[in-house]
């Protein structure tokens, strides 16, 4: 399976020259990569899509979030067939900031059906706890109750789609302590969830930067990041991909 390495712009940048800018140096520098390795998508804030899809050829797009509500009366939401309008192929659900700001597992399942529904693929985001110290088999517990959540009522062995764990004290700003987690420790927690759900493609995220990349690449368990911060920074996004490309 290819290497998935996931862009996740958050609510940056704040110009469009700045956004068409970064998506073309991305582009630029995957031109030199062995790209049958490796699926790179850029997620930039839905707004920016359109103007990055035209900068970009071998970069894929996903959106950061979607609406659980497919058309109709909601101000302000963004539907998948809006997203998939400009080219995107993937969509984040349930990423920690946005749990943070009350999205439900119930949500984040009828976002999961959703995408699957559209033939995007989700990626679906797991983890938790602001503090370093929870033991692996709470986190193993509460994960894999995420997961089943995010999943009920679809056909798990059937379809297509990825989890990230993010332990969420390790995400670089906002709610986390911007180190990252340990990368034998991810990789324990990626075999946990790939025996559970054996067609799940995990990648890690959280601080993950050109410095840390390849401890986590070198684990054949992670498949792939999902990266914040970084990602802000063409040239050093480039160094993780590159990481992982091997
Ligand atoms: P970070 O963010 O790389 O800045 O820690 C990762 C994420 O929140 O997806």
């Amino acid at each position: 399976m290819k290497k998935l390495l996931v862009a996740n712009w958050k609510l940056n940048p704040q110009s469009i020259a700045e956004a068409r800018t970064l998506a073309s140096q991305v582009e630029q520098g995957l031109l030199a990569l062995d790209r049958r390795r490796i699926e790179v998508v850029l997620c930039p804030p839905a707004i920016f899509l359109p103007i990055v899809r035209h900068s970009v050829h071998f970069a894929l797009l996903g959106a950061q979030n979607i609406s659980t509500e497919e058309s109709g009366p909601f101000t302000g939401e963004t539907s998948v067939r809006q997203i998939r309008e400009f080219g995107a192929g993937y969509a984040i659900v349930g990423h920690s900031e946005r749990r943070a700001m009350g999205e439900s597992d119930q949500m984040i399942n009828v976002k999961v059906k959703i995408v699957l529904a559209s033939h995007l693929e989700p990626i679906i985001c797991v983890g938790f706890g602001t503090k370093v110290t929870s033991t692996d088999a709470l986190i193993r517990r509460v994960v894999a109750k995420q997961i089943t959540l995010a999943l009920r009522g679809i056909g798990a062995k059937t379809q297509k789609f990825t989890v990230a764990y993010e332990p969420v004290w390790a995400i670089s700003r906002g709610l986390g302590t911007g180190k990252a987690a340990d990368a034998q420790h991810a990789a324990g927690i990626a075999g946990f969830i790939k025996a559970k759900f054996p067609k799940v493609r995990v990648i890690y995220g959280g601080s993950l930067d050109a410095n840390n990349a390849l401890s986590f690449a070198k684990q054949s368990l992670i498949e792939g990041g999902l990266v914040g911060g970084a990602s802000l920074r063409a040239a050093e996004f480039l160094k993780i991909i590159r990481a992982f490309a091997f």
